[in-house]
């Protein structure tokens, strides 16, 4: 047994989040198109004589370290299915801005999975090991595939997605964080009558031609005026991402993490340079898509 293993995952974003009504288990039917973008936690799992995690990084210190961070359930669940105790040291190394809405958890939680299938010899199959993901939350399937996927159900049934180019982004960061299933709720009372969510022809098209003006002309998140509700300051971010002259502005997934299309990577910088400036985010990251699933290191 090799004495530790590191597993490299993205964040996400959501290119197209069309969210339906609340089913009766509470989620809500989505058609999600998710692209992975190249800003990555690091997972590292090392034998220990009883489970223990340990965060650093840019948030560390809003990472919990105990039963609820994704990433110890992840291990639990690998452990329970082999019948083997899950005394490893989990230790995250945070790239991925914290409860951002660009599944920082939700990778750490694949990252896990793998990292642990790989120390423990577990030769769990890739299908298990989506199955896995899916019961830790419906994001963590795509942390484990990458590359972009339309994700139905409540985003965790997945179908690779062709991406026919680069595309440049940069996020915003916000003060501050959103809690998922509040941006729900403030969806649910904000869409009384919502419709069954559908992939649009035209943005999938737009992926697969690696045509960032036709994706800046269909990107959509139906979370987006939830969030906005939440957190009515990052109308002030994403007016000052388009003024600095982004491609397209929108939220990224349930927030409060903004996401800005860019023509290329000089225009990009250029627009983080501009958000930073505008003083209406914490800090700006320049990152480009499509990027690989979870990879052991
Ligand atoms: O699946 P996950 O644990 O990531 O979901 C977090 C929360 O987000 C859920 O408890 C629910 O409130 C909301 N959610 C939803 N519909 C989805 C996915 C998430 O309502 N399809």
């Amino acid at each position: 047994m090799s004495a530790s293993v590191t597993v490299r995952v993205p964040a996400k974003v959501n290119v197209q989040l069309a969210v339906g009504a609340a089913r009766p288990d509470g989620f809500h039917d989505l058609a999600n198109v998710f692209l992975a973008v190249g800003l990555y936690d690091e997972v590292t799992v090392t034998p220990a004589d009883e489970p223990r995690v340990t965060c650093e990084g840019p948030g560390a210190d809003q990472v919990p370290l105990d039963r609820t961070n994704l990433a110890v359930r992840a291990a639990e669940l690998l452990a329970a299915r082999h019948g083997i105790a899950p005394d490893v040291h989990l230790h995250i190394a945070k790239d991925i801005p914290v409860a951002g809405g660009m599944a920082g958890g939700s990778a750490d939680a694949a990252g896990a999975l793998v990292a642990c299938d790989a120390l423990w010899g577990t030769g769990t199959s890739r299908a298990e090991l989506i199955d896995i993901c899916a019961e830790l939350g419906s994001d963590v399937p795509f942390s484990l595939v990458g590359g972009a996927a339309l994700g139905t159900g409540r985003g965790e049934k997945l179908e690779p997605l062709d991406v026919g180019g680069t595309f440049f982004w940069v996020f915003a960061v916000a003060d501050g964080g959103l809690s998922t299933p509040a941006v729900y709720r403030e969806f649910d009372r904000l869409t009384p009558a919502a419709p069954a969510p559908e992939a649009s022809p035209a943005l999938l098209a737009a992926l697969r031609d690696g045509d960032a003006d036709a994706l800046a002309a269909t990107v959509t998140n139906d979370l987006q005026p939830a969030a906005l509700s939440l957190f009515p300051s990052l109308r002030d971010t994403l007016a000052a991402g388009t003024a600095a002259g982004a491609l397209a502005a929108l939220v990224s997934g349930s927030g409060p993490t903004t996401a800005f299309l860019a023509r290329d990577q000089v225009s990009a910088a250029r627009v983080a340079d501009a958000l930073v400036a505008s003083g209406t985010c914490r800090t700006a990251r320049v990152a480009q898509s499509p990027a690989p699933g979870a990879t052991l290191l």
